[in-house]
């Protein structure tokens, strides 16, 4: 009986931290990711276009859809991985940037590339598997 009473204990202690992990989205704006996406879909393209004005226009879109979505997980709490993927983000924006000052497009769009894998990332950990 006692072993069983533990054995209870232990799933309602996992289940317990599984709905912990579990954070409350109801106050995100999706509106800002389906403009971001949106607005990547073009990035690379613009960017091997050697279109600055355009690419440039695209990432201050991104970078304040990044910098939005950093302040959201930094009041939420306890998400610091998101925190960290909205920061690096902002940094391949800002390696775009340099890359396409210096004239250099290849740089630029592996930065581009990055930055996509870096959206992947967070959804991985943070987006629910229903959206
Ligand atoms: C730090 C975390 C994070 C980063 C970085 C991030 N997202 Fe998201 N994104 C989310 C979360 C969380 C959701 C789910 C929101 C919800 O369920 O309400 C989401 C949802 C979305 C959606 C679905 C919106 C809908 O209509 O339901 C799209 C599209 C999207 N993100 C695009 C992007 C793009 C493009 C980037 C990169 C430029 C990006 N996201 C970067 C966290 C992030």
């Amino acid at each position: 009986m006692r072993k069983l009473v533990a054995v209870l204990g232990i799933c309602l202690a996992v289940s317990a931290s599984l709905v912990v992990a579990e954070i409350d989205l109801s106050d995100f704006d999706d509106d800002v990711m389906r403009t971001m996406d949106d607005t990547n879909k073009f990035l690379e393209p613009d960017i091997t276009a050697k279109n600055v004005k355009n690419a440039t226009e695209g990432v201050e879109i991104l970078r304040q859809g990044l910098k939005w979505t950093e302040e959201y997980f930094v009041h939420k709490g306890n998400t610091d991985d998101a925190v960290k993927l909205a920061q690096e983000g902002q940094q391949h924006i800002t390696a775009i940037l340099a890359s396409m000052s210096a004239n250099d497009f290849d740089k630029a769009a592996a930065s581009a590339r990055d930055l996509t894998k870096n959206c992947r990332a967070c959804h991985d950990l943070y987006k629910p598997l229903t959206k």
